[in-house]
C-alpha cells in the first residue's frame, strides 16, 4: 500500500542475516564504515511516499539515466547519535536537521515530507543499530539522511521520482589527540556561494566544487581554506564549517561575530547552538553580521583579535591558529595559558558545553532521548 506522506508506522523491517563485526573505537575513520542496516523510502509524484523499508545496508540499483547522476538532484543531512552514561541513545536537535532537509529538498524540486515522521523512522533505525553507537565520550554514530532524484531522463526538469535513504557510520573525535588548531589559506580565486545561489542549501552540488580549492590549500601546507565573498573579502565559511570570530571591536567591546544567514551561509545546527549559548551567557556582544578580512586583520594588528574557530556537526569546533591572506601570514591567538596552545578559552568552552549536552551530562532540551 502506498501513502501520500511518510508514515513510520508502516516501516517494513528486513533484518540482516549476517551482522558485521564492530570496529574498535581507535580504528574508526570518519565515514568509512557503515552499520548493518539502512532505511529507504521511495517517492513518486502520483503516489507520494511509499512504505519505509529498513533493510540490510547494501548497494542500490539505479539506471545510468537517473537524474542524480547528471544534474545533481541530491541533498543530505548530517547528525549524530550519542550513548550516555546510562546507556541511553540521544540525538542533538534532530528537528533542526529535518527542517533544513526539507528546505534543501525544496530548493532542488525534490519532494517535501513530514519531518516528524521521518525523524520517527530515523529513530527506529538508530535503535536497531544501537550496538554500533560507541559508548565513549567523543565517539558517536554519524547519521546521513540523503534524498536523490532518480527519474530516468536526460531532460532537465522537476523530479517525479525520488529515493530517500538513511545510512549510519560509527565515528570518533575529529581530532585523535584532542584539539588541533588549523592554519587556513584564504581562497581568493574561487567562491563557495553567492547571493541568490544555493549556499544555504545542504546539497551535494555545493560540496564537489570545494574540494579542488581545498586540495590547493593543502598543497601549500594549509589544513583548510577560508571562504571569502565580494570585493571587500567578507569572511563566509571555513572548509565545510561555519566561521566564528571573537574580538574586541573598535568600540572596545568584546564581540562574537559570525556571518548572517543571508542565503550564502549554511544554517548550521552547531552555529545556531553556539549563538544561543553565547547569548544566554550575556558576557559579550553576539552578532550575526558581515565581517571582512580587513576588519579581522586590523583587529589582529591592534591586538584585539581574540579567537577564531570553525563550527560544524562533524568536529563541533575547530580552532584556527593562522590565516594566509593575499601573500601574508596572520597568526590568530590561542589560549596563552594553555601550554599545548590547542584552542582559545571560548572555543574550548563551547566544545565542552556542547559535548556535555550531547552526551546527556548537562540536562538540556536540545538533547533528545531516542
Ligand atoms: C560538518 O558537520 O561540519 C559537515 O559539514 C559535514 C561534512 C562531512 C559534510
Amino acid at each position: 500500500k502506498q501513502h501520500a506522506d511518510i508514515d513510520h508506522n508502516k516501516i517494513r523491517l528486513q533484518r540482516s542475516e549476517n551482522l558485521k563485526s564492530l570496529i574498535p573505537n581507535k580504528d574508526l575513520v570518519f565515514g568509512r564504515a557503515f552499520t548493518d542496516h539502512m532505511l529507504t523510502i521511495e517517492w513518486k509524484l502520483e503516489q507520494g511516499w511509499f512504505d519505509p523499508i529498513i533493510q540490510p545496508y547494501g548497494k542500490i540499483s539505479l539506471e545510468p539515466s537517473a537524474m542524480v547522476f547528471h544534474y545533481s538532484f541530491e541533498c543530505f543531512e548530517g547528525l549524530k547519535a550519542y550513548k550516555d552514561k546510562n546507556g541511553e541513545i540521544r540525538l542533538f536537535r534532530p528537528d533542526m536537521n529535518m527542517q533544513r532537509f526539507k528546505r534543501s529538498a525544496a530548493r532542488i524540486t525534490l519532494p517535501d515530507f513530514n519531518g516528524g515522521e521521518l525523524l520517527e523512522c530515523l529513530k527506529k533505525l538508530v535503535r536497531l543499530e544501537e550496538r554500533w553507537i560507541p559508548a565513549e565520550r567523543g565517539f558517536s554514530l554519524y547519521i546521513r539522511p540523503t534524498l536523490i532524484g532518480i527519474q530516468t531522463t536526460l531532460g532537465v526538469g522537476e523530479c517525479s521520482h525520488a529515493l530517500l535513504f538513511i545510512i549510519c557510520s560509527p565515528v570518533g573525535p575529529y581530532y585523535k589527540t584532542g584539539f588541533s588548531a588549523v592554519q587556513l589559506l584564504a581562497t581568493t580565486d574561487y567562491v563557495r556561494a553567492w547571493p541568490g545561489g544555493t549556499g544555504n542549501a545542504k546539497i551535494g552540488g555545493n560540496y564537489a566544487p570545494c574540494v579542488k580549492p581545498q586540495l590547493e590549500a593543502a598543497e601549500k601546507g594549509y589544513q583548510q581554506n577560508l571562504w571569502l565573498f565580494g570585493d571587500d573579502d567578507e569572511i563566509t565559511e571555513v572548509g565545510t564549517m561555519n566561521c566564528f570570530v571573537h574580538l574586541k571591536n573598535e568600540q572596545g567591546e568584546k564581540e562574537l561575530v559570525t556571518p548572517p544567514l543571508d542565503g550564502t551561509i549554511l544554517a548550521g545546527v552547531t552555529r545556531d547552538s553556539i549563538l544561543s549559548l553565547a547569548r544566554s551567557w550575556n558576557e559579550f556582544k553576539v552578532s550575526e553580521r558581515k565581517i571582512t578580512m580587513l576588519e579581522v586583520i586590523k583587529a589582529q594588528e591592534e591586538g584585539r583579535l581574540l579567537e577564531m574557530f570553525g563550527a560544524g556537526t562533524a568536529c563541533i569546533v575547530s580552532p584556527i591558529k593562522g590565516i594566509h591572506y593575499r601573500g601574508r601570514d596572520f597568526s590568530v591567538p590561542l589560549d596563552p595559558n594553555d601550554t599545548s596552545r590547542a584552542a582559545g578559552p571560548i572555543t574550548k568552552r563551547f566544545a565542552d558545553i556542547l559535548m556535555g549536552i550531547q552526551y546527556g551530562e548537562i540536562p538540556h532540551e536540545w538533547s533528545v532521548i531516542v
